[in-house]
């Protein structure tokens, strides 16, 4: 076992919900399986349900069968199974809290406080945590996004948190942080001088960012309606990864230190208001469609037939940051749901050389590209010109992938969810992959500009076939700029 891991009791609350049997339990069980957990850690799930823990253990077997990539192994079970206990528990009733307390074990374990829920809960569970004093400095607090719904709601529970919890003790989770091909972003720019030497607007044309999904809201139509893909998915996960890419070196690999780089970005990108908000930004809403040879219903059949609903499951958006590195570098952010396939990737296109030496042989060179993918296929892509070896042509060329696929068919080597990764660092009590409280204020302020452009110009979403690659307006940002979507 890894010898820096200490004892905890890991407290899920929202157990019963999609985050916990998606993701937490299948994550804490392969932890397990590579012996990351300490043999006294235990992991609490909390909820509403007057269950026996036979009961908890029943559905967390249910999610493991659900959710593993492979089958449940016997002996693991029994000893991941031992550690679980089910608290029956109302956030909205303090007392209850007391039911929390009598599980607690009373050596001195670490207290991991996963808050899986909605944040408009998240004060609640503080108050009854501080009533059953274990607000202490043994305690953590994990944070789910989206953290509020504006910078003023986020600013009000933050407060709040405060009042229980200091900065130090506080995880603020975008599990995009915790992927390998993003971690693999610090090392492909910072690790590589090929890389960093080449990374600025001197080169670099222009950089698009995209996350698709194939799925749509899956039942969660009552937490989407009232958020939407901006406040879902650009927020953090897109802004985080346009920060990893253009943030400059930091001193070290501290959270501080990348914290401060994170920041300056995020102060330099130019506003985006009621003023260009229709030329910056497209929103769309799907409708029905054919994914993967089937029929798919519309987003407003999905929430409920009689229902309106202007909420946005597609964005796209030109980025300017105004600094001297990438002044001049638009940055084109995508993300809807119910797209054409699952994919994230990030795409550099270099700058074109100012002149064509094979000009009898090709009449325009193309950009050389960079793809970096995140998911599927997880690899790195460069597209570069060559020669094609033969005698009849000198010059002839052509474009040529390099292609390094981190992704192997048939491998059975588990590849690690972000999530295992960021337990694993909440485990350990090192926070450089979480997210701090200035880079969220921030990006509150830069995304609720846009928001509020959209209502003071009543755009709404322009429809889309679920299957496509959302509104053709989201070409057209582009093709005003004479470019294109990868
Ligand atoms: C979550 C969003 O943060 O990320 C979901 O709430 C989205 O709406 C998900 O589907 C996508 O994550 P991944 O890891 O599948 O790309």
């Amino acid at each position: 076992m890894n010898k820096i891991m200490k004892a905890c009791d890991f407290i899920i609350f929202g157990t019963k919900g999609d985050l916990a049997k998606r993701k937490l339990l299948p994550s804490l069980y392969y932890l397990e399986k590579f012996k990351y957990i300490h043999k006294d850690t235990r992991i609490i799930g909390v909820g509403r349900a007057n269950w026996k823990n036979e009961e908890y253990i029943n559905l967390v077997k249910k999610s493991l069968i659900n959710f593993l990539n492979e089958k449940i192994d016997k002996k693991i079970w029994i000893k991941f199974s031992s550690r679980l206990k089910f608290c029956n528990l109302d956030i909205y009733h303090i007392n209850n809290f007391l039911n929390l307390k009598n599980i607690l074990n009373k050596k001195n374990n670490i207290l991991i406080n996963y808050f899986a829920m909605p944040s408009n809960t998240f004060v609640d569970i503080c108050k009854g945590l501080k009533k059953i004093k274990i607000n202490n400095k043994l305690s953590r607090i994990v944070l789910e996004k989206p953290l509020g719904n504006n910078l003023k709601t986020y600013n009000q529970i933050n407060n709040k948190i405060l009042k229980y919890f200091n900065e130090s003790q506080i995880y603020r989770i975008d599990h995009y942080l915790g992927k390998e091909t993003i971690l693999n972003l610090l090392i492909l720019r910072f690790a590589n001088n090929l890389f960093f030497s080449n990374w600025d607007n001197n080169i670099i044309d222009s950089v698009q960012i995209t996350i698709s999904e194939e799925v749509g809201i899956e039942g969660r139509f009552e937490y989407f309606d009232k958020v939407g893909q901006m406040r879902d998915m650009v927020q953090n996960h897109l802004l985080q990864i346009l920060l990893l890419i253009t943030m400059s070196i930091p001193l070290n690999l501290n959270s501080k230190s990348i914290k401060n780089e994170k920041i300056k970005i995020l102060r330099s990108l130019r506003c985006i208001d009621y003023n260009n908000v229709e030329k910056k930004t497209v929103i769309g809403q799907y409708t029905s469609g054919i994914i993967n040879n089937k029929t798919v219903s519309s987003y407003l059949e999905e929430i409920g037939l009689n229902k309106k609903s202007n909420t946005e499951t597609f964005v796209s958006i030109r980025v300017d940051i105004d600094n001297f590195k990438w002044s001049g570098v638009p940055f084109y952010l995508r993300t809807g749901k119910r797209l054409n396939k699952k994919l994230s990737e990030i795409v550099i296109y270099y700058k074109k050389l100012p002149i064509n030496l094979f000009n009898d042989n090709i009449k325009e060179l193309p950009q050389n590209k960079l793809i970096i993918r995140l998911q599927p296929n997880e690899g790195i892509e460069i597209h570069i010109l060559n020669k094609i070896l033969n005698l009849k042509n000198k010059y002839n060329l052509q474009l040529n992938k390099l292609n390094l696929n981190f992704y192997k068919k048939n491998d059975k080597n588990h590849k690690p969810d972000a999530y295992e990764r960021l337990i694993l660092e909440i485990m350990k009590g090192i926070k450089t992959l979480f997210i701090s409280h200035e880079e969220i204020e921030e990006s509150w302020k830069w995304v609720d500009s846009i928001i509020n452009g959209w209502k003071e110009k009543k755009m709404t979403p322009i429809l889309y076939k679920s299957g496509s690659w959302g509104p053709e307006e989201s070409n057209n940002l582009l093709k005003n700029d004479k470019r294109y979507w990868n």
